[in-house]
């Protein structure tokens, strides 16, 4: 028999190599490298006359049941979810540790059995006492969940399969969990993908709905879990910066609801609290104006949210290389605004070092930003304050030119509502009613050196 060949697997993105190398050559993560037990070899083809099973095509259109959705008790977490959990769906919820996953899980677990049905929390990294009073400081302690502190994928299934199946199965976390029908140490890609097969073949059969808690490491990917994905219904991260209070839920996949609707929450002393209009969350509520800050009218699925954007510029005397600073935002698409405002508006942040921060540890995906980012920095380079009330949206195209996105006539109605008067983006919104929309004076620009002469006229 030949002696079965020794394999590598890079335990953040899971490539899979034949030698040890310092430096996964898929993803370029360092020292990632682990030797894993050898994959068992299928034989190389079907012997077809040996009798399969012949499968049924269905009509697309062939009467089926209905989605049955349950609610998690949490409103925030079932718009995330696109409506509440699905029995029989596998969820990955990721996050930073610390960010709150288990107290949000907790605090599901506790409204599912609260209103009668079945939950069963497994703890892999606490023990039964500190989740115990954990629920008791969250005024949870009186919930009839199941709770036990167990890392064998086998002891589980054996325990869970001996009774009736919950309605939800909470598991925290896969990384923590050890299957033993492959070797390996927990929290390996093989154990992981073992541990999680497993969970969900059992919630799967049994229609229960699962969820997998999984860290994620600090560049934002879920860290050995992150090659569960495609084998999960829905991925979901819970984020926030851990030195504020809010935390946002948004579902990256969802194989029932739409990705774009976020969950919104405040880490509280008595647990998370839903916060059900976000839209003034984000902003410093200062009465004064300053430069290098502007506010930018985010969308979020169909709510809109206002996030203050603030950026500081520092002239540099020697010729030291200038730092670069973003929070909240991507640090590839702040260059790219600098050289355009360079290229095409003749400033000059060259011998500057750029600080960009999103207020209240909110974290921009929108590409509309780009107006008020380059609004943001074009105010600090001039020390000249942007007018208080007013919002900028746009997405800035390398040519210069401000371009139409989404939903202006939401933003603009969004901002009016809380007080702001007056807006700027894209020239091409006016044509959807965004201009002038209630109290609010809009005004359309084309391009970015649009931008730059309205912000040296301001006084
Ligand atoms: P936790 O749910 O343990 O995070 P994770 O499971 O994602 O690692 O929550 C961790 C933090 O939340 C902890 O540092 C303290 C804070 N917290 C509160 O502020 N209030 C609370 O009521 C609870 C339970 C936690
Ligand atoms: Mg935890």
């Amino acid at each position: 028999m030949a002696k079965p060949k020794k394999r590598y697997i890079c335990q953040e993105c899971g490539a899979v190599s034949s030698r040890w190398q310092g430096q996964c050559p898929d993803c370029s993560a360092w020292n990632s490298l682990v030797e894993e037990a050898p994959e068992t070899k299928f034989s190389a083809r079907h012997d077809l006359s040996a009798g399969g099973r012949s499968i049924q095509f269905e009509a697309l259109d062939a009467p089926s049941e209905a989605l049955s959705r349950r609610s998690t008790g949490l409103a925030e977490f079932d718009r995330a979810l696109g409506g509440g959990v699905v029995p029989g769906s596998a969820i990955l919820m990721g996050g930073e540790p610390g960010i709150g996953k288990s107290t949000l899980l907790l605090q599901a677990a506790a409204a599912i059995a609260k209103a009668g049905s079945q939950s069963v929390y497994v703890s892999g990294e606490e023990a039964t006492g500190q989740v115990r009073m954990r629920a008791k400081r969250l005024g949870l302690a009186d919930a009839p969940i199941k709770l036990a502190a167990a890392t064998s994928v086998r002891d589980i299934l054996t325990t869970l399969g001996s009774g009736a199946p919950p309605d939800l199965l909470v598991v925290d976390s896969i990384q923590t969990m050890h299957s033993d029908m492959i070797e390996g140490a927990p929290g390996t890609v093989s154990q992981v993908r073992a541990s999680a097969f497993e969970l969900i073949r059992y919630a799967k059969e049994n229609n229960v709905a699962l969820v997998l808690v999984g860290h994620v490491t600090k560049d934002g990917n879920i860290a050995g879990p992150r090659v569960l994905e495609h084998m999960v219904d829905v991925v979901m991260s819970f984020e926030g910066e851990r030195s504020h209070q809010y935390r946002i839920l948004r579902a990256l996949k969802n194989r029932f609801g739409a990705v774009d609707e976020i969950g919104v929450f405040s880490m509280e002393g008595a647990g998370l609290e839903e916060v059900s209009n976000p839209s003034m969350l984000f902003l410093s509520g200062r009465e004064e104006p300053v430069a290098g800050s502007a506010v930018f009218p985010a969308l979020e699925g169909t709510r809109p949210v206002l996030v203050e954007i603030q950026a500081l510029i520092v002239r540099l005397q020697s010729g030291a290389t200038p730092r670069r600073a973003v929070v909240g935002w991507d640090n590839g698409r702040l260059a790219m605004l600098l050289a355009v405002l360079e290229s095409r508006c003749g400033l000059n942040f060259s011998s500057a070092e750029v600080y960009l921060n999103v207020a209240g540890g909110y974290r921009l995906s929108d590409p509309a930003a780009d107006l008020a980012v380059a609004a943001a920095l074009v105010s600090a380079l001039a020390d000249k304050p942007l007018p208080l009330r007013s919002i900028w949206f746009g997405e800035v195209s390398l040519s210069g030119e401000i371009r139409p996105v989404s939903h202006s006539s939401l933003r603009l109605r969004e901002a009016a509502k809380l007080g702001f008067d007056s807006g700027c983006g894209p020239s091409e919104s006016r044509a959807d009613g965004g201009q002038n929309v209630a109290k609010l004076r809009y005004s359309g620009l084309s391009a970015l050196t649009g931008l730059v002469d309205r912000v040296m006229a301001n006084p």
